[in-house]
């Protein structure tokens, strides 16, 4: 095997479509295992990313590789609607026991984006009504029907005239409550008036077949809801015959402390999105409700080639029991809680972290410039080169690109949380000093 990777460098920009974002921190890497990535220079850098929220059992866990190289021994595809095979059987049974409510039938497609293309499908045919609603900065996918419910960022959406059939209402803003009122009445107030807008003046309740939320909002910049916000929200789509959609595509897996946010809100959909950490990153996703409504979709109008892979499903069963021996769920919510409270001290020194969101491993960290307290994109960028440098990787998310995002896998242990936010404290005390720098400078030549 060759060594020289440096072609990766220089070919692939040329060969991939530039539409494709490239995010921090663009690493050329060679292997994974656990919770490390390892560069072209050989050099070991611990990861905070997990490939967006998917290597939730570490990377290359062994019993995931040993699943999936048995299950190649066996059977490599399909198709579900072809062929019947017992993975994707016992991958349903396991699904079910974990998921809340009565969510226990599935179709299984390849990706999220997959996922909610097919709950919305199945909402319209179930209630033979037109419309969606979707709240204001959430992320649902990039495919045309994802994206007309898709809000996190308007440069998604530009000139593709997402179909005109979805509403969106603002999402929980807990930052804009009154001095002196609980935040929770206050968004739920919000929340009630929005709907009574909606309501009145754009479209009929009756014409709306279902409401689609992240219960924490992800991509959008890590926000957690109060769960009084995603109760009333249950209660509206209740009062009106609407059906909840649930996107847990990256909350999902442990990732918020419990198997799915759902548990951790004690609020259950009708339908349910899952993807991203169900195979410890093969592409397998479900679009998930009751047998009495997944009934109602009729014969052959959804279907796949690829959903629901034999492989996939395989290393979907070996995720699934990895996460439950090695207790990975307690984990995030152990592990979760120390790093809140450690990076709850840092915020105290630290001028440019505003405001610190955390559920379980799902954590967001929000970088503001001092002196204004705005969202600060290039600061957070700042931050995140200097923490790539000394071997950690961060993701971001956030309007203006100004949330760290911290999701290490859900095998991360204290020394390596506390080994990450010694580096992201060295990197932010940096960067302060360097700001400081320069406004002294500034100050000099008025
Ligand atoms: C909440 C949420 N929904 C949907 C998607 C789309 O998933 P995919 O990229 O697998 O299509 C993502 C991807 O980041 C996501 O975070």
């Amino acid at each position: 095997m060759s060594t020289n990777w440096s072609h990766l460098v220089t070919e692939m920009p040329d060969l991939l479509a530039p539409s494709m974002a490239k995010d921090h921190p663009n690493l050329p890497v060679v292997k994974a295992e656990g919770c490390y990535y390892y560069g072209l220079d050989g050099k070991q850098y611990l990861d905070f990313t997990s490939g967006i929220a998917t290597a939730n059992t570490g990377h290359r866990h062994p019993k995931v590789v040993e699943a999936i190289k048995n299950g190649a021994d066996h059977l490599m595809h399909g198709p579900s609607g072809v062929i019947m095979y017992e993975s994707i059987l016992k991958l349903s049974k396991e699904l079910a026991q974990v998921l809340p409510g009565d969510l226990d039938c599935f179709f299984f497609a390849n990706s999220g984006t997959e996922a909610i293309e097919g709950a919305i499908k199945l909402a319209k045919h179930v209630t033979k009504r037109p419309y969606v609603v979707s709240f204001i900065g959430c992320f649902h996918g990039r495919s045309l029907g994802a994206l007309s419910v898709t809000t996190s960022k308007s440069k998604y959406r530009k000139f593709l005239q997402p179909n005109g059939l979805s509403y969106q209402v603002p999402y929980a803003d807990v930052k804009s409550c009154p001095s002196g009122m609980d935040p929770e009445t206050y968004v739920i107030g919000k929340l009630e008036k929005d709907f009574e807008t909606l309501f009145n003046h754009q479209v009929t309740p009756e014409e709306v077949a279902c409401m689609i939320v992240e219960p924490v909002l992800g991509e959008g910049g890590y926000i957690v809801p109060p769960k009084g916000w995603l109760k009333r929200i249950r209660e509206i789509c209740d009062r009106h015959g609407i059906l909840l959609i649930f996107d847990e595509v990256q909350t999902g897996f442990g990732r918020t402390g419990e198997w799915f946010a759902a548990q951790t809100f004690d609020v259950t959909p009708d339908i349910m999105a899952i993807a991203k950490g169900i195979a410890s990153g093969l592409p397998l996703s479900a679009t998930v409700a009751s047998k009495e409504l997944m009934k109602q979709w009729p014969l052959g109008s959804h279907g796949t080639t690829f959903g629901g892979n034999p492989i996939a499903c395989e290393a979907a069963l070996a995720t699934i029991a990895v996460l439950k021996e090695e207790k990975l769920v307690k984990n995030s919510k152990n592990m979760g809680a120390y790093a809140y409270e450690r990076l709850k001290v840092l915020q105290q020194d630290s001028p440019v972290i505003g405001s610190i969101r955390a559920l379980g491993l799902m954590i967001g960290i929000e970088i503001v410039d001092p002196l204004t307290g705005k969202p600060d994109g290039n600061g957070l960028m700042a931050i995140l080169d200097k923490c790539l440098e000394k071997g950690v990787l961060f993701y971001l998310c956030g309007n203006h690109g100004e949330v760290i995002r911290m999701i290490p896998p859900l095998t991360v242990n204290k020394e390596q949380i506390d080994h990450g936010l010694s580096v992201l404290e060295e990197a932010v005390l940096e960067y302060q000093n360097e700001l400081h720098l320069q406004l002294s400078g500034s100050y000099q030549n008025v």
